[in-house]
């Protein structure tokens, strides 16, 4: 090792070991093989009523942790419980904690190095908080409905860069000895029907089946899952809604036969909150933890006593229950939570039942209102780095950004300043009815995360146009703006900026893929006025932008959902301290009907129990999968693409080697298998070289991409035109060219032969294509794989 490699390495060690508090385990993750014979010890000095209090939430504990969820202490072995919390966006419920920037900005950055950061950021303040399980990261929803509402919370429709983020996300998470978990496993793609309800003759109807095919869901659905179990996660989490009929969390197929068996994941399945509908039957289809168990709202959990019932009447084995008690302490294990893990800040509990009971009920004072333990740390710097980066600049005229030595400003739209409902408490699962004024940099629901700190749009703005001694112009409520009185503006600012949002939260689908309060004709009204108007949005993901095309509207940034640092992000970019350097993890359609499947919806009076199905006849054909396929629609802007300030370009010449020759069609079963299935699914087979040049005059950040497209007639039927295979995010100087070199994995040359049960990489040539998004390809090369 080089003398400096050994410097950073000691420099880690020490930055870790401040993070982690002396009393913390020196060496982690210990091998899985290794935990797990740890945990079989532990579960072994165990009774039955302690193994089932290890896979029910605060089973029998009249005192549980302050926390979301929580597993019930065994003192007798000094075990003192874990603590659960939401997730994926900061810790949910809690004071003295960072809004971080949600999966979809997350994926829009393209930065495995902020991808990976923010993780242990997130991991850092669980751990400071004393909060052993990060519900977190989700790749489930994938985005295959615009409308789904909570698409913003995953990180976008494609597999691979979903699987990439889910991939450092848990790196991040896990190497501060916070576990992470995935979800929702698996087909949760539409809010509406997620949950069972009842009809008015008082009979149930069943939550919404997501019907998937085999093939559509390895390639697709599962997908970022298989990353998230090579990365390690600790635990899956299954979903509300139906999956090929079953409930998620009762659905062997998916649990059993494709997680623990094929993809060999040794950690546990939990269920999201109440989504257990009984007993025996999702013990034996592979759930291993019920949440949140005895703290059920609804009084309803079918562990605990039952589970103890169902062991000694036969129907579920003491294996399988010692099975589930094992996989749940392995990953406590393997991340070392056995030595030195802080305990749970009291002060979240107190937040979080005040705030749902109100200061009146007698469960607001189980927790003492004691101060909240600031955990932030110096964590706002990175979050207003990958805010910025996660901003994409789709429209850039006359170089009008970045916005230099301009001095007179007209700032536009609800979306600008502070929330006038204030931090002062979350407004939880709210469908924005209330929210109108004020700025939106997080999603609704239970991966929300209250403000302890805030930089709005249009404080950081006046911050700056101070600084350059310029003079705002303002009017904050978009009725005014859309509807006419807004007349005239005198003196005309040089440049307007206009700022939309679009809000999104669990629990309901967005009615419509539009920019909320008059939108449309606040940008018209703007623009009529001001020809330079700069359109900055603030939304989940998939959205509407009939305006785009607007003579005047001469910019527009896409920002997302940035968290805190919303204000101090989006300014960094206006004015070009920090080059636009996202990449839209989606496309944008022109209109709704354009991006695919609608959301099933039927009316409220149906009365048959299984009436909600939605079939997902599309298969793997969504998002820019869904564009190829269909020749005559094309996005208004699409999967990939975003500006710079400066230009790029790419060589002609795409190399592409074979490394590894001659290789077997069908992946080598012969290297075994380790969590993420097939060892030999992960060796690299090929690599892809190609030349990327900065032709502009300031530095920047480029995102090549490649595509893959695997032969139609060697593969069935519903094989996509090209899938994304790899991508680079480089930051090159002015006039410097480099190499990039992707290196593809066994997996993404093949698809999954629903016969054979495995993945083959087809006959025939297959296709590479080099680019700057999904439609600007500059350079292909076709090559057989197989010799
Ligand atoms: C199991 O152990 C707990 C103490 O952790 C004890 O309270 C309980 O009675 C034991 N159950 C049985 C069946 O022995
Ligand atoms: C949870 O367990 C405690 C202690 O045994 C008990 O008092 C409480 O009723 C249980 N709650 C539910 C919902 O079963
Ligand atoms: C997963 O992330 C870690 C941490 O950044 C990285 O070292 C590793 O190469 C990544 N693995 C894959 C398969 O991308
Ligand atoms: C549904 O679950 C049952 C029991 O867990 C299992 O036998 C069956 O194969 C599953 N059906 C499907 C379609 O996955
Ligand atoms: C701003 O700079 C540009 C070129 O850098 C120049 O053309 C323009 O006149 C300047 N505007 C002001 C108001 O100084
Ligand atoms: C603005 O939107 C609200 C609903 O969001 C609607 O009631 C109102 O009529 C709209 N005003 C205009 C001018 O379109
Ligand atoms: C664009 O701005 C010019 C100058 O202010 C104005 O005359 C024109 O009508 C505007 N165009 C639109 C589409 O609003
Ligand atoms: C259900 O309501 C719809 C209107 O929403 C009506 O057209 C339909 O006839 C009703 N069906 C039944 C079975 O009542
Ligand atoms: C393409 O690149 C390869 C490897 O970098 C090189 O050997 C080859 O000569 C190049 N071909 C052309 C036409 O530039």
């Amino acid at each position: 090792m080089h003398n400096l490699a050994i410097q950073k390495l000691a420099l880690f060690i020490t930055t870790l070991h401040s993070v982690l508090g002396a009393d913390a385990p020196s060496k982690f993750p210990i091998p899985w093989d290794e935990a797990v014979v740890k945990a079989k010890t532990f579960v072994a000095q165990l009774n039955t009523s302690e193994k089932v209090g290890l896979v029910t939430g605060s089973y029998g504990s009249s005192r549980t942790l302050p926390c979301v969820g929580s597993i019930a202490a065994i003192e007798r072995v000094g075990f003192n419980g874990l603590c659960l919390s939401d997730g994926p966006a900061g810790l949910g419920r809690s004071d003295g904690v960072s809004v971080f920037a949600s999966g979809i900005t997350v994926a829009a950055t393209w930065d495995r190095r902020l991808m990976y950061e923010r993780g242990r950021a997130i991991g850092e303040e669980f751990r400071a908080k004393g909060a052993h399980i990060h519900l977190g990261p989700s790749c489930g929803p994938m985005g295959r409905h615009g409308r789904g509402g909570r698409n913003w919370e995953s990180f976008g429709p494609d597999p691979y860069l979903a699987g990439i983020a889910m991939n450092e996300t848990i790196f991040g998470v896990q190497s501060v000895g916070v576990q992470a978990t995935a979800k929702h496993y698996l087909g949760n793609e539409q809010e509406t029907q997620r949950v069972a309800t009842t009809a008015p003759d008082g009979s149930v109807i069943d939550a919404i089946s997501a019907n998937i095919d085999d093939r559509t869901l390895h390639e697709l659905y599962i997908w970022p899952f298989a990353d998230a179990i090579h990365a390690g996660t600790a635990s899956v989490m299954c979903a509300y809604n139906r999956i090929n009929g079953n409930y998620s969390c009762a659905d062997s197929d998916t649990l059993t036969t494709i997680l623990k068996d094929e993809l060999a994941f040794p950690g546990y399945v939990m269920s999201d909150w109440d989504a257990t509908k009984s007993t025996v039957g999702t013990a034996n289809a592979g759930l291993d933890m019920e949440m949140p168990g005895n703290q059920t709202i609804s009084g309803t959990y079918y562990f605990g006593d039952s589970l103890i019932g169902a062991v000694e009447a036969g129907t579920v084995t003491l294996d399988r229950l010692d099975d589930m008690a094992t996989r749940v302490m392995t990953p406590y294990f393997r991340l070392g939570q056995d030595d030195g893990f802080p305990t749970p800040d009291p002060s979240s509990g107190g937040v979080f039942l005040t705030y749902i009971y109100g200061h009146e009920s007698p469960l607001a004072g189980i927790y003492p209102a004691v101060p909240a333990l600031d955990v932030r740390g110096d964590h706002a710097q990175g979050i207003r780095e990958l805010g910025a980066a996660g901003t994409v600049l789709l429209k850039n005229l006359n170089g009008i950004l970045p916005l230099r030595n301009k001095t007179s400003f007209g700032l536009f739209g609800n979306d600008l300043p502070d929330p006038a409902l204030g931090s002062a408490y979350l407004v939880y699962g709210d469908d924005a009815t209330g929210n109108e004024m004020g700025t939106l940099n997080i999603g609704g629901g239970s991966g929300t995360v209250r403000h302890t700190s805030l930089v709005s749009p249009l404080e950081a703005i006046r911050k700056k146009v101070q600084s350059l001694d310029g003079r705002m112009q303002w009017l904050f409520d978009n009725n005014e703006i859309a509807d006419g009185r807004f007349r005239s503006i005198y003196p005309v600012p040089e440049v307007c900026l206009l700022f939309l949002k679009a809000f999104a939260t669990e629990g309901i689908d967005r009615p419509d893929l539009d920019f909320q309060w008059n939108a449309t004709r606040a940008v018209e009204s703007t623009a009529r006025l001001c020809p330079d108007t700069v359109v900055i949005t603030h939304g989940p993901g998939v959205v509407l932008m009939p305006w785009a095309n607007n003579e005047n509207v001469t910019a527009i940034l896409a920002a997302h959902y940035p968290g805190e640092e919303t204000g101090n992000s989006i300014t960094d970019v206006l004015w070009g301290s920090v080059e636009p350097s996202g990449r839209l993890p989606y496309s944008i359609p022109r209109t709704a009907a354009d991006y695919g499947p609608p959301i099933v919806e039927l009316p409220s009076n149906v009365t048959d129990s299984n009436a909600w199905q939605s079939n997902f006849v599309e298969g793997q054909l969504i998002d820019y999968r869904h564009f190829d396929a269909n020749n005559d629609i094309t996005p208004l802007y699409e999967f990939g693409f975003g500006l710079s300030y400066t230009t790029f370009k790419m060589g002609h010449n795409l190399t592409v080697e074979v490394v590894k020759s001659p290789l077997d069609p069908k992946a080598d079963k012969r290297h075994g298998i380790a969590p993420g299935g097939l060892v030999d699914l992960w060796s690299i087979t090929t690599t892809a070289t190609i030349d990327v040049t900065n032709t502009g005059s300031r530095s920047g950040f480029a995102v090549p991409q490649l595509y893959v497209s695997l032969p139609q007639e060697t593969t069935p039927r519903g094989t996509p035109l090209k899938v994304l295979r790899g991508f680079e995010k480089v930051h090159l100087a002015a006039g410097e060219t480099q190499t990039i070199t992707f290196s593809l994995k066994r997996r993404d040359l093949s698809y999954w032969d629903v016969n054979e049960k495995s993945w083959i990489i087809p006959d025939g040539t297959i296709g590479f294509a080099a680019g700057f998004s999904s439609k600007d390809l500059r350079a292909k090369a076709e090559v057989a794989v197989l010799l």
